[in-house]
């Protein structure tokens, strides 16, 4: 179905400057180099976030602003100054000196949304450390890849999630200290390696002079699934702020009097790069909300803090969209002025809903873990064409390539989506995988792996991924880790993972599983894989559906042919089955 371009006066204020509208214009005057004259940088020249993001604003008039408005899930409700921010971030900054923490040493944090959160990774940055943020949900596998392959020195994490850590604890080596935090007081005792977030706090320092970091020093690190082998590490450099904040200006449009609501948790890279830089490196106020999806909790923070920019992802769009319209009504939500999504495929249905229902139609971006900020999106002063990603960034060059990567393709043809190397947030390597890093590029393009095409206006098309990685709720699963973790199951001999199309997540996971000799299909044996896959991987990384199969296909080499498994359960042509196994 073709949907005709959403005009774009749609959204109320547009005392944007400067004015979107010229895109082609902008795209020329814009300059890197101008970008990085409006941020602050060190004494010495170098870039660190922490300082863009909270220290520079403490010498301007921003200082006694509101940063955070963060709303627990105990329904508590805490204000935070950018000087407030300031404070602890140093105070944190200096705990970590005492702990011995040095320039490029990692400093992990795996708990909820609490301002404590931010506090331990922007006061990490300020102490030079490389900060990898885990989402909670993680179980003890995935926290275990991810704290054993950046060798972690210290964690910071919290009394619910600490027994995780506890029974993974014989296989980090490098972990030194795990420092607790308990803002809601339950009783804990200390184990081995364990101290108080709140003791280490209260007699730590508010001043602290921001370790002396480069440009091109490591300062975050996001773990990403690929098709094969286990999650790879992300690494970002400090200079990568310069996109954060560039693109949270001109594509969430942020203005100074905002208050700016990113729903991402900080485990993922849009909850850093979205939910903590751009913001905050714009001086801008933000909310955090600690708890889950629900329509109506949802609804009541946008109302209660009257928020005026949203970014979300498409998933909770369509389980807004669920809960229907009569939830809608129940609030206020007059405030909004531009909201934006995120992460999979923004269904045309959802941008149409949205302008319905809210008076504002939704502005879909794209952009990867690896790439850092933003690459692709509808701007505020652009015609949204419902479906589309929209348009690169004004730094930006993305073009769509043949089956080789060679050549560019024209307008209307389907390819892969690359982008030309070069802009300041790309990543710099996967950790500890240099050669996967180098494999992502092909001359001058950096080959992003989704496979899109680009319409005669020049607006880009998400077409699907070029490999096996599941895209489920927004986030990335690789098959690999979920076959890895059926395998151990004593009844598993093979496993095969894919995605299946679903309604609200876009994608979940299905998994085929051959069973060892001695063990009999039956409806019991598949909740006890699956109890089995839950205690070992991320709930939404957990196969929602098992089905036994006496065999996998594989080709002669042995490998699971995901794509042939794929096929057959959609009912879709098998295509080139010449290597299969006989
Ligand atoms: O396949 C694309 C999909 O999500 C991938 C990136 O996921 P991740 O590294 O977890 O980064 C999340 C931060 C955005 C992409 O390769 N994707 C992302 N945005 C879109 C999208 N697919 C379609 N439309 C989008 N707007």
């Amino acid at each position: 179905m073709n949907y005709e371009p959403i005009k774009k006066p749609d959204i109320g204020t547009l005392s944007v400057k400067p004015n979107l509208s010229d895109y082609k214009k902008l795209r020329q005057d814009f300059r890197w180099e101008d970008i990085r004259r409006e941020l602050d940088g060190l004494k010495g020249g170098g870039l660190n976030i922490a300082h863009e993001v909270i220290d520079r604003h403490i010498k301007t008039a921003l200082k006694d602003k509101t940063a955070l408005l963060w709303e627990g899930k105990e329904g508590e409700s805490e204000k935070y100054t950018f000087n407030d921010l300031y404070k602890l971030t140093n105070r944190f900054a200096n705990v970590l000196g005492g702990l011995g923490v040095k320039k490029g040493e990692r400093v992990f944090t795996y708990m909820d949304r609490t301002p404590e959160l931010y506090v331990c990774l922007i006061g990490a940055l300020k102490a030079g450390a490389v900060v990898g943020p885990l989402f909670s949900a993680f179980g003890p596998d995935a926290v275990k890849d991810r704290l054993k392959d950046s060798k972690a020195k210290v964690l910071v994490t919290i009394p619910r999630l600490v027994k995780t850590v506890h029974e993974i604890l014989g296989d980090l080596p490098d972990l030194e200290k795990i420092i607790i935090v308990n803002r809601r007081k339950r009783p804990y005792e200390l184990k081995a390696l364990e101290i108080k977030y709140e003791e280490l706090m209260d007699v730590a320092l508010d001043a602290f002079e921001t370790v002396k970091t480069t440009n091109e020093d490591f300062a975050i690190m996001h773990y990403t699934s690929g098709t094969t082998g286990k999650p790879k590490g992300a690494a970002h450099v400090h200079q990568a702020v310069m996109g954060h904040y560039a693109t949270a200006r001109y594509v969430l449009d942020l203005h100074p009097d905002d208050i700016y609501w990113c729903t991402a948790d900080p485990g993922w890279v849009t909850g850093t790069s979205y939910g903590i830089f751009g913001p905050w490196s714009n001086g801008i106020s933000q909310v955090v909300y600690e708890g889950g999806f629900s329509a109506n909790h949802w609804y009541s923070v946008i109302e209660k803090y009257k928020v005026t920019v949203w970014y979300t992802a498409p998933t909770a769009i369509r389980m807004l969209m669920k809960a229907g319209e009569s939830v809608v009504q129940k609030y206020n939500l007059k405030s909004l002025r531009y909201i934006c999504s995120v992460g999979e495929p923004l269904n045309p249905e959802a941008v149409l809903w949205s302008l319905r229902v809210l008076g504002l139609s939704f502005h879909d971006n794209w952009w990867q873990t690896e790439t850092g900020c933003i690459q692709i999106a509808n701007y505020p002063v652009q015609d949204i064409k419902p479906g589309s990603m929209g348009r690169p960034f004004l730094g930006v060059t993305a073009a769509i390539l043949d089956e080789n990567c060679e050549k560019e393709m024209p307008p209307g043809k389907e390819g892969n989506l690359a982008l030309k190397s070069g802009w300041p947030s790309m990543f710099r390597t996967y950790w500890n995988k240099e050669e996967l890093y180098k494999s992502r590029f092909k001359g001058q393009w950096y080959i992003t792996g989704d496979r899109a095409r680009m319409d005669e206006d020049g607006y880009f098309w998400f077409v699907g991924r070029a490999d096996d990685v599941i895209n489920t709720a927004g986030h990335l699963v690789g098959p690999f880790e979920v076959e890895s973790a059926l395998i151990e199951h004593p009844a598993v001999a093979e496993a095969g993972a894919i995605g299946i199309p679903d309604p609200i997540a876009m994608e979940v996971i299905k998994a085929f599983v051959s069973l060892k000799d001695g063990y009999t299909p039956s409806e019991e044996l598949k909740r006890d894989i699956k109890n089995f896959a839950r205690k070992k991987l991320a709930a939404l990384a957990c196969p929602r559906e098992i089905e036994f199969l006496p065999g996998l296909p594989k080709t002669r080499s042995g490998k699971i042919m995901r794509r042939l498994l794929k096929a057959r359960e959609l009912g879709l042509p098998e295509g080139d089955t010449s290597t299969l196994e006989d």
